[in-house]
């Protein structure tokens, strides 16, 4: 997507081959800051630290972090060692496994001086089919949008709300579920999103609505708890999020908040869409609630804020009374019931095993 009317992704081989280079997400929207990894405790760094997020992004970076470890050690000891350092960044979003077998099972078969080329070349793969894949979820996802606005008079707006970001910035680019609404909005249907500011974290307040305000896409940032009384007024057409980890079944595992939305939306009869590339698919899960590992972050995400100041200069203060202790869980789970359909590279599917078995049969 354009950051300042310039093509740019959210991460890539540095002009010198010799690093990755990301954006710092954890200075957006304040500042557009880019960070060189040249180390696998760089990568590592960078996705337990949330400078890279967002289950496509996390994978891709844990790819490119593969390559980094490699190149300093690409010994079966090595491999090793890089692949469960990695792996131990983040706990929810599959993404990140996926990367890391995928890589690993390819390299470990080359003899220890071909491993870190071949890493790097698959690395190169994985960013490019993510943006497939995302390429994918608009083609299945924008005929939902135009349904929406052929059911409306003429210019009237296509209402989509969203949590968290699951916008370009959580993948390689264009982002999941987002990419029918850039679909939509860049074939002239006056999309309109209504954004989630996402606590404790503000992925949607900071990073979706960035994004959005990028591409010039009409859009609204609500407190999260404004969602359910705009449901109830007509206000949202549909919701559209991400997801971390799906189960076989369907099971959704999203940011934390996402399951209350679903709720509000299935009592209001709003559809509720899940954008789910394949390798956000944990084909080895079948219940979501008990199976998925959800994250459990500081508390002091939830006591402090970060934001900007009126002299421009970004500083972080305490909301809470001083000794009052926070909890802080990551993600939660919406049980497929709640699901209205599976926004896949492949098309639209029910939130059920036979749905997705029907898209994905080699599973
Ligand atoms: O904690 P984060 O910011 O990594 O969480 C991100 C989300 O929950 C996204 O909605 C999800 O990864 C889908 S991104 C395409």
């Amino acid at each position: 997507m354009n950051v300042a009317g310039r093509p740019t992704r959210t991460l890539w081989l540095s002009a010198d081959g010799g690093a990755v280079e990301i954006i710092d997400q954890t200075r957006l929207p304040h500042a557009f800051a880019t960070v060189r990894l040249t180390s696998l405790d760089d990568a590592a760094h960078a996705i337990r630290a949330m400078l890279v997020r967002g289950a496509p992004l996390i994978g891709a970076t844990a790819a490119w972090g593969l390559w980094l470890a490699l190149r300093a050690d690409a010994t079966d000891a090595g491999l090793a060692h890089a692949h469960a350092t990695l792996l131990a960044t983040r706990p929810t979003a599959v993404n990140l496994r996926w990367a890391l077998d995928r890589v690993r099972a390819e390299v470990q078969l080359l003899p220890v001086p071909a491993r870190a080329d071949a890493a790097r070349q698959l690395a190169v793969t994985i960013c490019n089919e993510d943006v497939a894949l995302n390429r994918g979820i608009a083609a299945a996802g924008l005929p939902l949008l135009q349904a929406i606005a052929a059911r409306k008079p003429p210019g009237a707006r296509v209402n989509v709300l969203t949590h968290c970001n699951a916008g370009w910035l959580a993948t390689v680019d264009i982002g999941t579920a987002t990419a029918p609404i850039y679909a939509a909005h860049d074939a002239g249907i006056p999309v309109h999103v209504w954004v989630d500011e996402t606590r404790p974290r503000n992925q949607g307040a900071s990073l979706t609505a960035w994004e959005l305000l990028n591409h010039s896409v009409p859009h609204t940032v609500i407190a999260d708890n404004a969602g359910g009384h705009l449901m109830q007024h007509g206000q949202v057409d549909i919701v559209i999020v991400g997801t971390d980890r799906t189960t076989a079944t369907g099971d959704v595992c999203n940011k934390i908040g996402t399951y209350l939305k679903a709720l509000a939306a299935h009592d209001n009869g709003v559809p509720f869409y899940v954008a789910a590339p394949s390798p956000s698919i944990d084909w080895t899960l079948r219940d979501g609630l008990r199976e998925i590992p959800i994250e459990e972050r500081a508390a002091r995400e939830v006591t402090h804020l970060t934001g900007r100041l009126g002299d421009g200069t970004v500083a972080t203060i305490a909301l809470l009374p001083e000794g009052s202790p926070a909890a802080n869980p990551a993600f939660d789970v919406t049980p497929a019931r709640l699901v209205t359909g599976l926004i896949t590279e492949r098309g639209i599917c029910s939130a059920t095993a036979t749905g997705l078995r029907g898209l994905f049969p080699e599973f």
